[in-house]
């Protein structure tokens, strides 16, 4: 951590932003990781009480089921609407005003016991998906708005490095004799108020987007002013300077909507690019190790695989902490490959392991679903959240977003639901689809993905209006230097 907390453009007013704002990303990670077996329990006991009779075993399912999936579908609803609101309210107060939907459900979640009522948790799990994907639009956005272009993709790993905390909150949190008991779950799931009252808290201390200010309120002093406090000097010109070309370019592109987002040409690939990276992170099927690794480890005869899980939550944070420190040195494209790639070959092994199911099988597939967690966390987890908010400028950002944050809460939706289904297929080559699925997203991001590494926003979406031009050649390598301090590797690809 230190090497980020010494870089000079770190000041202790953008840190305070960025880790008010990551609370949100906290969220969305405990939401994905603490569903589980005692709120299975109550559902039996309800009904039990309400009609007399247990539970069959098809309603349990259904209604489970909906319970596990509905948090998506709210995502999918929330991640769409992002753009209704960070124009209009602004990137800070939309974060803001979200919290309204974690205490409520908070409060539906947590009652839903008392009140011997599991649709008050159906819709508790819908309103907090909901939120959760309005968090992963406003977060990035906010984040990337605010960090100088040579930290950009440094500050944007915290959003992941949020998200994979939240998860291994809620693993150690459910823990049976922590707060997953049948008595406790209850508090388990109302524990997202916290959060959400501490993100109050902090968030009017912190600044709003100077982008927005500038490019989007032609509040020229009030910019410069938030610019000079981020930044932690009065030398902000070169800043300025960029967002006002933006900004009188928006005079042309005014801000754009989901439906002109679809319909212009000159969006098509970056928008290709944004949906492919959010495709390429669910259908690597690491969902499918996050909501049913206990299940896959007692499959592999692992003898404790709560424990095991709970690895799976330790070595996903630690390898998001490496991420952050060779974001930028490495670049966005080459980490994105070298995850793709070393989860497809943890992938195979995996396959192996739980295949031949021999006693000290069990030790390669717990290797094997470390590495497939830990080169997920390299590449395909933290770098698709924020790229979307560098490919495109002012205009376009929060329908791209939107868009974008759509496809992957859809694509986790479906991954949470037919992983069940197919595993039953498949047997133990069900992660052999997901070994095909990533090698085809390795060749699509080896041809299509452009580095976007110390570019300004500027630079990233002229390269790719020079590409849909036709000025440059497919795959040649990109000659161009950035404007910005921060040099491009030579190697860097071309916008194809
Ligand atoms: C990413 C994914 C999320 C997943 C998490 C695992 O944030 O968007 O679906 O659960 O990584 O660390």
């Amino acid at each position: 951590m230190s090497v980020l907390l010494c870089a000079p453009q770190v000041t202790p007013s953008l840190l305070m932003a960025v880790g008010s704002a990551v609370l949100g990303s906290l969220q969305f990670g405990y939401n994905t990781g603490v569903i589980n077996a005692p709120q299975r329990s109550f559902y039996n006991e309800t009904w039990l009480w309400r009609f007399s009779e247990p539970i069959s075993h098809p309603a349990l399912t259904a209604l489970w089921s909906l319970t596990v999936a509905i948090f998506p579908v709210g995502g999918m609803i929330g991640s769409f609407s992002v753009g209704l609101f960070v124009n209009r309210f602004g990137r800070k107060n939309s974060m803001l005003g979200a919290n309204v939907l974690a205490v409520l459900s908070a409060a539906l979640m947590g009652l839903s016991q008392l009140a011997s009522s599991f649709e008050m948790l159906i819709v508790g799990r819908f309103v907090v998906g909901v939120f959760c994907g309005l968090c992963t639009g406003f977060v990035p956005m906010y984040v990337e708005e605010i960090s100088p272009t040579t930290l950009r993709g440094a500050l944007g790993t915290l959003h992941q490095l949020g998200v994979v905390i939240g998860i291994l909150l809620a693993q150690i949190l459910g823990l049976e004799w922590l707060l997953g008991s049948l008595s406790l779950w209850p508090v388990l799931l109302s524990f997202t108020v916290l959060p959400a009252l501490l993100q109050c808290v902090l968030l009017p201390f912190c600044p709003e987007s100077p982008r927005y200010l500038l490019i989007n309120c032609s509040q020229e002093s009030e910019a410069h002013e938030v610019l000079v406090k981020l930044r932690g000097t009065e030398n902000v010109a070169e800043d300025m300077q960029e967002m006002r070309e933006e900004s009188h370019r928006m005079q042309q592109e005014t801000s754009v909507s989901i439906l002109e987002l679809l319909r212009t040409p000159a969006y098509k690939q970056p928008l290709m690019v944004a949906v492919m990276l959010q495709l390429s992170q669910q259908l690597s099927g690491i969902n499918a190790v996050f909501y049913y690794s206990t299940g896959i480890f007692e499959k592999a005869g692992v003898s404790q695989p709560v424990y095991a899980t709970i690895g799976t939550g330790v070595v996903n944070t630690a390898f998001t902490v490496v991420s952050l420190f060779v974001v930028e040195r490495v670049g966005r494209r080459p980490l994105h490959l070298i995850g793709l790639m070393g989860m497809a070959v943890s992938a195979v092994f995996l396959t192996v392991a739980m295949a031949l199911l021999l006693a000290w099988m069990s030790y390669v597939s717990i290797a094997a679903i470390f590495s497939f967690v830990a080169f997920f966390e390299i590449g395909p987890g933290p770098i698709p959240w924020f790229i979307v908010a560098e490919l495109f400028s002012q205009g376009p950002r929060p329908a791209a977003v939107a868009v974008a944050g759509f496809s992957n809460w859809s694509a986790n939706f479906l991954v949470g639901i037919c992983f069940q289904y197919i595993e039953q297929l498949c047997g133990p080559f069900v992660f052999i689809i997901f070994t095909v699925l990533l090698l085809a997203f390795f060749i699509f991001t080896y041809f299509k993905v452009p580095e976007t590494k110390g570019r300004t926003f500027e630079e990233i979406s002229a390269g790719f209006k020079r590409a849909g031009a036709g000025g440059a050649d497919k795959y040649s390598l990109c000659m161009d230097q950035p404007k910005s301090r921060h040099l491009q590797s030579p190697s860097s690809k071309i916008y194809s």
